[in-house]
């Protein structure tokens, strides 16, 4: 086995173990310096804090739209709801007509319809960690709608099993 094909080997094994870890699934959006919009299928998408509000996402260094970014100052993140497969696989795709039927708001924020929940954020911080950045946002404006979420498990995206419920956080959540 060559040194290569050892380390590929890692990498994918990390991969499936990390993959273990179920998410949810979101677009990250900007708009970009000359005009022309950036997005990104995510699932690093993360909350930090309540007060300020912020949330964090990581950007792979190598990706297309990395500069705008890390530059642009401002993003929206819109959680995927679940017939909203196809677009997350869009937009996980380098080169793709990634905004071909989707408008901008009055921002020039290319905006995400029919998600679960929207974020436009500020840009609050970065760190640059390994082979990704780490953007922390602050959010300005937010909103929550009914939709079921896309869920992404094992390297696939999934749909919400919705027949168990613990009943245990029904109670701390009325708190
Ligand atoms: C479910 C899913 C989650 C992803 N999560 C991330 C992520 O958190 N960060 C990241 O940099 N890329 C992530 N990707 C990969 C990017 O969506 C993909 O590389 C995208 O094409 C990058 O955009 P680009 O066109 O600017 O290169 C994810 C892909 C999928 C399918």
């Amino acid at each position: 086995m060559s040194k290569n094909h050892t380390h590929d080997d890692a990498r994918r094994e990390l991969r499936h173990a990390l993959g273990r870890y179920t998410t949810g699934v979101a677009i990250v959006t900007a708009p970009g310096a000359d005009g022309r919009p950036v997005g990104m299928t995510i699932n690093s998408f993360s909350s930090v804090s309540l007060a300020p509000a912020l949330v964090s996402w990581c950007i792979d260094r190598d990706a297309a739209s990395y500069e705008t970014f890390v530059n642009t100052g401002k993003f929206c993140i819109t959680v995927l709801a679940e017939n909203q497969a196809e677009l997350a696989l869009r937009f996980a795709t380098r080169g793709a007509d990634k905004f071909r039927d989707i408008e901008s708001d009055s921002e020039g924020v290319p905006a995400i319809a029919g998600g679960c929940a929207w974020f436009k954020c500020d840009l609050y911080r970065s760190f640059d960690l390994g082979d990704h950045t780490m953007l922390i946002g602050e959010i300005r404006e937010y909103a929550r709608h009914s939709p079921a979420p896309l869920v992404f498990s094992d390297g696939s995206f999934q749909r919400l099993q919705t027949d168990y419920e613990h009943p245990g956080l029904r109670s701390a959540r009325a708190a």
